[in-house]
């Protein structure tokens, strides 16, 4: 079901003219990975390659994001790549509000509700404000929020880290965490019939996330 759910949207997308930006696509880029993933990446928008493969993250961005991915004992296969916006914007400028408006409501928020992930990483300040709006990237990454029933965790934009080499251990640190993220998140998740008797329960902050 969810499945088909994702492929229609991935079709709704590559044929999408609902903004400027289409007109100056290669291909649009709807983005990739199973439609049970139990972690979603969300980047910021298709770059120069992406624009040309139709693929998220192919670039020197994507390699990098290869990489922070098996830090943290994962491939790029288990997960579920998307982007705020679908299109490339020209020379790579900052995505418009009413472009990420647009992009969201139709096609994002969809993938969202169909993957059903409990735990969302943002890459980048464009991601992270959809959920966490007016935060700043550089006081929140690396932390766990609680949205909706599913652990946001912002990080820092590959790029951003590729081009200031300070930034690299912070995102790498950030991403070594996922595993215990993902186990806190799926533990909180679980049908109350295997949760564990009164007499085991977990420490009070672990149960407080959802
Ligand atoms: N940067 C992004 O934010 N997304 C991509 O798909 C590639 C580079």
């Amino acid at each position: 079901m969810s499945a088909e759910t994702i492929q229609l949207i991935a079709q709704e997308v590559r044929t999408c003219t609902l903004c400027g930006l289409a007109n100056g696509r290669t291909r649009a880029v709807p983005g990739e990975g199973p439609a049970d993933a139990r972690i979603m990446v969300i980047g910021e928008g298709p770059g120069f390659h992406e624009d040309r493969q139709g693929r998220p993250f192919v670039g020197p961005s994507g390699k990098f994001l290869d990489d922070l991915l098996a830090m943290a004992g994962l491939s790029r296969e288990t997960v579920f790549i998307a982007n705020v916006v679908k299109c490339r914007p020209p020379q790579n400028r900052d995505p418009q509000p009413d472009e990420i408006a647009i992009c969201t409501e139709h096609y994002l928020y969809r993938q969202i509700v169909a993957i059903d992930p409990p735990v969302i990483v943002t890459l980048g300040r464009f991601s992270m404000s959809l959920f966490m709006p007016g935060e700043r990237i550089m006081r929140v990454h690396g932390q766990p929020r609680n949205i909706d029933g599913r652990l946001v965790v912002p990080m820092l934009h590959p790029a951003a880290a590729l081009h200031q080499p300070q930034n690299r251990p912070l995102i790498e640190a950030d991403f070594r965490r996922l595993p215990e993220i993902l186990a806190q998140a799926e533990a909180a998740l679980r049908p109350a019939a295997t949760e564990p008797k009164a007499s085991d329960e977990p420490p009070l902050e672990q149960l407080s996330l959802f």
